[in-house]
């Protein structure tokens, strides 16, 4: 027992001490790159440092995934220039580290700041800038802002770094007029495997196409987006229906579905059907806003989503009650499709999910306080709802939304990343498109530097 002690004491000792190492050389690295006088200290947090706790916390969505057991990055990098961050790659290869760029930190399984080996956070949270043009009505954007008259078709989030969003596809309520925010870029600045800065023309047509879609953690580190703004007449009419289980979900859903993907393009209704019990008074707005609400203490949560072709029936639906009731806080969002959706190709974009889905259905499970017990609850009771639902959404392949990241369909597996095992969930966020993107990302990043759980893998023949 003595000697086990001593030999977790050694091995922690040691594991501190490579990491320890790590850090310093890393720091080296990044002052080569620099030279003496840049201030490359005030961007580079090492997890000692006073700052690396409120850094790791500030920006990420789901507290589920930053507890006592999490595997924590070496430093987190908050660059404020591009060449910091071109440094933060070059020196990452250098030392077989792992690089998690995180804009936002909204990702639904915190794949933007975990990992299980050694890794670098690089967070985004000071570069922003937004360059708005109204003469030719583009603008560049980190963040994307409205006026008046000009909108941008992305996600229903007020205030998104873009960077994940956007390659991710992202939507909002302007889809059923102008299709994804992804469907809207016209230019884009990636940072790719060599720390280049390469524009859409420099980077070519084939990873232009993969970035608008097929997630950027996957290709490079995103800098900025040119996308078009679009007019928005004044007849363009966004709502959300938001109904209890007691105020005739069944009825309104029913009804709702046979005609919310054949109205004009100017008219997009949400539905929302919520289970919130004891939750109510905290769940005022949308559930997504809610999330997002900074002032509010952040939920612990698990989505899952689907599409739908046919209309579900009464029946069907009525069991999808019974599970609600038996949990707290649920939610069931359903976005309309239709409209532009159905003039996009499947293949214009890494998104395939275009013509002849009614709509989008996304499950959510929310949850004040979180336990291992609790979560695996939780969790269970959205997987036996998405198991419930297998015959009334789409399929061959389950169709699923990569934004909205589930990672019980499937993940890589460090060091023996495979196509095939891959495909399993590859095709059910990007169907005939998941080929194209393995091909993109087998030409652009042959060593497999940007990886994750579900980044695109390499091509059997690479
Ligand atoms: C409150 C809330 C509301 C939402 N509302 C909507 C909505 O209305 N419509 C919609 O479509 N989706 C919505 N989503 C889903 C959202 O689009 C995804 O979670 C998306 O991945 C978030 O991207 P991010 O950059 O904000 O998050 P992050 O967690 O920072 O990043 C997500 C992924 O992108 C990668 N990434 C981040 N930045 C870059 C970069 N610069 N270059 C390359 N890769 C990068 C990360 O490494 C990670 O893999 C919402 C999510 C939340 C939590
Ligand atoms: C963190 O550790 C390094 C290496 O020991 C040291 O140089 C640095 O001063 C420490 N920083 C803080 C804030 O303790
Ligand atoms: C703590 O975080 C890890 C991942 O970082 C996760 O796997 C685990 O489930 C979390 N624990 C709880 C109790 O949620
Ligand atoms: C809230 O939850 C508690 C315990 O779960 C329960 O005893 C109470 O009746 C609930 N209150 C309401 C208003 O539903």
């Amino acid at each position: 027992m003595r000697y086990l002690t001593l030999v977790f004491v050694l091995l922690l000792s040691i594991s501190w001490a490579t990491s320890y190492l790590t850090q310093e050389t890393f720091m080296q690295c990044m002052a080569t790159q620099f030279g003496p006088y840049t201030k490359f200290v005030e961007i580079i947090y090492a997890s000692n440092s006073s700052s690396y706790s409120y850094l790791l916390q500030s920006s990420q969505q789901n507290p589920r995934w930053l507890n006592s057991t999490t595997p924590k990055s070496l430093l987190i990098i908050t660059p404020f220039q591009e060449s910091e961050i071109q440094a933060a790659i070059l020196c990452s290869k250098k030392y077989g580290l792992q690089i998690r760029v995180r804009s936002v930190g909204h990702d639904y399984e915190g794949l933007s700041y975990l990992y299980k080996t050694p890794f670098i956070l690089v967070d985004l949270i000071n570069l922003r800038t937004n360059e708005i043009n109204l003469e030719d009505e583009t603008a560049w954007v980190h963040i994307a802002k409205k006026n008046e008259i000009h909108e941008f078709p992305a996600g229903i989030c007020p205030s998104v770094r873009v960077g994940g969003h956007f390659s991710g596809s992202s939507f909002g309520t302007l889809l059923r007029k102008y299709g994804l925010a992804a469907d809207n870029v016209l230019d884009a600045y990636v940072i790719n495997v060599n720390g280049e800065i390469v524009d859409r023309e420099a980077m070519g047509e084939d990873l232009f196409w993969a970035i608008r879609g097929g997630g950027g953690a996957s290709f490079g580190i995103i800098l900025s987006w040119k996308i078009k703004l679009v007019r928005v007449p004044p007849r363009v009419t966004a709502f959300t229906i938001r109904k209890t289980l007691e105020q005739g979900a069944t009825k309104l859903v029913s009804k709702w579905q046979h005609i919310a993907d054949k109205q004009h393009e100017d008219l997009f209704i949400r539905v929302i059907i919520q289970d919130v019990g004891n939750g109510t008074q905290k769940t005022k707005g949308d559930p997504l806003e809610v999330l997002l609400d900074r002032t509010l203490h952040k939920s612990f949560f698990k989505a899952k989503s689907d599409f739908v072709k046919e209309p579900i029936s009464d029946i069907g639906l009525e069991g999808v009650w019974d599970r609600f009731l038996k949990e707290d806080m649920v939610f069931m969002i359903m976005d309309p499709y239709g409209g532009r959706m159905n003039k996009i190709a499947e293949s214009e974009t890494p998104f395939p999910h275009r013509k002849g889905n009614l709509y989008n259905l996304q499950y959510l499970v929310k949850w004040e306080v979180n336990s291992i017990r609790a979560s695996n609850k939780h969790v269970h009771w959205i997987r036996m709802l998405y198991k419930y639902m297998k015959p009334y959404v789409s399929r061959y392949p389950r169709s699923t939304y990569l934004n909205y990241r589930d990672l019980d369909l499937g993940t890589n597996k460090e060091g023996s990343m495979s196509y095939s095992e891959a495909r399993v969930w590859g095709v059910k966020y990007f169907k005939g498109n998941f080929k194209r993107l393995a091909h993109v990302k087998s030409n652009v990043d042959p060593n497999n530097f940007f990886r994750n759980e579900q980044s695109i893998p390499l091509l059997p023949e690479y």
